[in-house]
């Protein structure tokens, strides 16, 4: 690769691009995306296939590993994760420390801090860089990751909802992930048809290449940080509102908007740019989100299981039809994305907003973790550190005296 010292020496002008819109940083070969064509792979399957025939165990193995998993893989992958169920003291104090009321990602991204520091102490020579060159390091990382995050977010889950944490010895082996989360939720026999739709939710949100948090995963990763402190980075990005907190916030805004009498003013106000419509525009789909279509559909299927309709449905419905048809939509290519619907599901499934964007980390973590492995052994792999363009006053200028400021 071009180093930063032969650009300097060849007097080469850099790239200023905002927001990376035009830049990769990375190589990858674990997700596809067309966003013009509205096409999502991941390793070459066709993201409506996989929803069809495999579910988030398989996918996760996919990503991660590279291939789907044999039905012996597969096993010996829900038993590795369903044998590690005990949440580490220290991250149970913390969790338990927040108050109940306290946004579940800064609990979560908290947590995955304390998940860092109970391993880091255990073993003081760990480091990104040593422990996972070797095989069997890189893989108990791996699955420590994959087995942690849906004990961990159940733990959030129930301490926010004033309830008490599941001892280890309660959660049942060699289910499902989802199956296990919900046992570690609720406890007790799951709905197998709520368990499908959150399987398929996760699946969803498993990947989707270089987004804002597995960037952000990646780029922390570079210094050679543990896989715990850089999911921390990914769960932070995530929160925010233009990315993984979209989900929340949508729900927020249809609520908000409350009728579809109020659709027309409401278009209005993101006209004028008093408002945004969450869940609509991406930075690399210029089409349909796939995920959006398979996401609308599930939604119909979680009101029969439940049998009741969320009114909501039908203003989220008729605000896509009506912003599908404006020319500041057409024109801009804003379609609706993973999360115009995703809301609407978790809370017919009895999540609280807040709690969505969590639920979307849970199935993110599968990507953060592939990106994470793939990127250790890529041989380009150098600590991400993007130049600037200067702005400030060139100098150099002498310091007044502090009476003369
Ligand atoms: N509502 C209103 N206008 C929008 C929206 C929106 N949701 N999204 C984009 N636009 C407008 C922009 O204002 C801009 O208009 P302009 O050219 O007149 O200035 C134009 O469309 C292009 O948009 P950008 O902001 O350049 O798009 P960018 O790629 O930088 O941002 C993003 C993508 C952040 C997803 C944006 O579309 C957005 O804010 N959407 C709402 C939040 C959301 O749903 N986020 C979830 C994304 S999916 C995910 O992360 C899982």
């Amino acid at each position: 690769p071009l180093r930063s010292s032969t650009l300097y020496a060849a007097g080469l002008p850099r790239l200023y691009d905002p927001g990376f819109a035009t830049t990769a940083a990375y190589s990858s070969s674990i997700t596809f995306i067309d966003g013009g064509k509205g096409i999502l792979r991941h390793r070459g399957y066709p993201i409506e296939q996989l929803v069809d025939k495999v579910g988030f165990d398989e996918l996760s193995y996919l990503l991660i590993f590279g291939a789907l998993p044999t039905a012996y893989n597969l096993a010996l992958w829900q038993q590795a994760q369903s044998q590690r169920v005990t949440l580490p003291t220290c991250v149970r104090s913390v969790i338990t420390a927040f108050s109940p009321s306290a946004h579940p990602m800064s609990i979560l991204i908290a947590a995955l801090s304390a998940m860092s520091a109970s391993r880091t102490s255990l073993n003081p020579a760990y480091s990104g860089q040593t422990v996972y060159s070797d095989a069997a390091g890189r893989r108990e990382a791996i699955v420590t990751c994959m087995s942690a995050m849906p004990v961990i977010v159940a733990a959030i889950y129930r301490h926010t909802a004033g309830l008490p944490i599941f001892s280890a010895s309660a959660v049942p082996h060699k289910q499902s992930f989802a199956t296990r989360f919900l046992h570690m939720l609720n406890g007790g026999d799951q709905s197998k048809s709520l368990a499908n739709t959150l399987d398929i939710l996760l699946m969803l949100h498993a990947d989707h290449e270089q987004n804002c948090s597995t960037s952000a995963v990646r780029h922390l990763s570079s210094s050679g940080v543990d896989i715990f402190s850089s999911m921390c980075g990914g769960v932070a990005a995530l929160y925010g509102p233009l990315h993984g907190g979209a989900c929340e916030s949508v729900l927020r805004m249809l609520t908000r908007i409350g009728n579809v009498d109020n659709i027309p003013n409401f278009l209005e106000r993101v006209k004028r740019r008093q408002e945004r419509l969450m869940g609509f525009g991406h930075r690399i789909y210029k089409n349909y989100d796939p995920r959006a279509r398979i996401i609308q559909q599930e939604a119909r299927r979680v009101f029969e299981v439940v049998g009741t309709v969320d009114p909501l449905i039908q203003v989220a419905t008729e605000l896509e039809r009506t912003a599908l048809q404006d020319d500041f939509f057409v024109q801009r290519k804003l379609y609706p994305n993973v999360d115009f619907y995703s809301g609407i599901i978790y809370k017919a499934m009895g999540f609280e907003p807040q709690f969505f964007p969590v639920l979307f980390a849970l199935g993110r973590s599968a990507g953060w973790i592939a990106h994470w492995n793939e990127f250790l052994d890529d041989p380009d792999r150098r600590i991400a550190r993007p130049h600037q363009l200067y702005i400030g006053v060139k100098g150099p200028r002498d310091v007044p005296d502090v009476t003369q400021r």
